[in-house]
């Protein structure tokens, strides 16, 4: 049997040069979707998911995540002394348990197969998830578990995907299938950025993965890659020679928050998407078209 997939990591080191100025004082996963950060969606899939411990990759600067999921007393007492207790409720909600996040430093921006090997001692021997928090995922089952589920059926490692939109596959990370039956199928290659024409699927890589453990012998010597950086695509191409690896077209929409479209694409879907907020947001909406 498969063992649990227990841990996540969440590099959120990158630059975000798509989204500044924004990003110069407030890390990119702390801006704001609607009421609140990037960051706390992903934290709500990932439990969704059964994820007990979060692992951070952060670089400098970013102390304002360790501070958002800790307590906030000063505030808390004031809220609780005046009876605004829905408030306090929010505010307490993204709050772990002690000892359920951890925080590495990348201390340098080497690209995405780097920041996931620095997970390398607090993952141990265990599959994990990876979760690139740019990416909210909209969905009523939470998209890292039907990824958990797939990995739970086959054991292999889960390349969550999705279809491009028509005539972008070319922008994007696309995977190569062996046929397409349903939506698990076992991928025979992974392909960035290819030329018009020469796509092998419609399927992106859209941020989401369970990856076995060995992974991170083949991230540790890894060369650099494309933009000079070490790419994790590469180091799943050098475990797809011993290891199967599965992509899951997952059921769900994709908002891709790293860059400043997709950002305002994700404010509007969620405050619409809220109960207490879809009325007065359609109308506020309306009103500036
Ligand atoms: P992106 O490709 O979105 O890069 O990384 P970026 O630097 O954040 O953004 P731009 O392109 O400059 O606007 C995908 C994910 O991998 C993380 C990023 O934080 C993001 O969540 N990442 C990337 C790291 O943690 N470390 C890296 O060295 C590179």
């Amino acid at each position: 049997m498969a063992k649990r997939v227990r841990k996540a990591v969440l590099p959120v080191a990158g630059l975000g040069t798509r989204v500044l100025p924004g990003a110069k004082t407030t890390p990119k996963n702390m801006l704001n979707v609607f009421d609140r950060p990037i960051l706390s969606y992903v934290i709500e899939e990932g439990r969704a998911a059964g994820i007990e411990h979060f692992v951070f990759i952060v670089s400098r600067g970013q102390g304002s995540i360790q501070d958002y999921f800790d307590n906030y007393p000063e505030v808390e007492q004031a809220l609780e002394a005046k009876g605004k207790l829905d408030i306090l409720e929010e505010v307490r909600r993204d709050l772990p348990q002690p000892g359920q996040m951890s925080f590495v430093r990348q201390m340098a921006p080497l690209g995405l197969g780097h920041a996931v090997w620095c997970a390398r001692d607090l993952i141990g021997d265990e599959p994990f998830a990876v979760m690139l928090p740019d990416m909210l995922m909209m969905a009523e089952k939470a998209a890292l578990k039907q990824a958990v589920e797939a990995y739970e059926q086959t054991g292999d490692n889960i390349v969550v995907v999705e279809p491009a939109p028509e005539g972008e596959a070319h922008k994007y990370g696309i995977v190569a299938l062996d046929g397409q039956d349903g939506r698990l199928n076992r991928m025979t290659g992974m392909v960035e950025k290819p030329k018009p024409g020469t796509e092998p699927s419609n399927l992106f890589i859209s941020g989401r993965y369970i990856l076995n453990p060995e992974i991170f012998k083949i991230l540790e010597t890894q060369e650099r890659g494309a933009g000079g950086e070490i790419q994790l695509t590469d180091g799943m191409f050098g475990l797809m020679k011993s290891q199967n690896f599965q992509a899951l077209e997952y059921e769900g929409t994709t908002y891709d928050c790293g860059d400043k479209i997709g950002l305002l694409r994700a404010n509007v879907a969620y405050a619409l998407a809220r109960p207490d907020f879809a009325d007065a947001a359609r109308e506020a909406i309306k009103a500036l078209l």
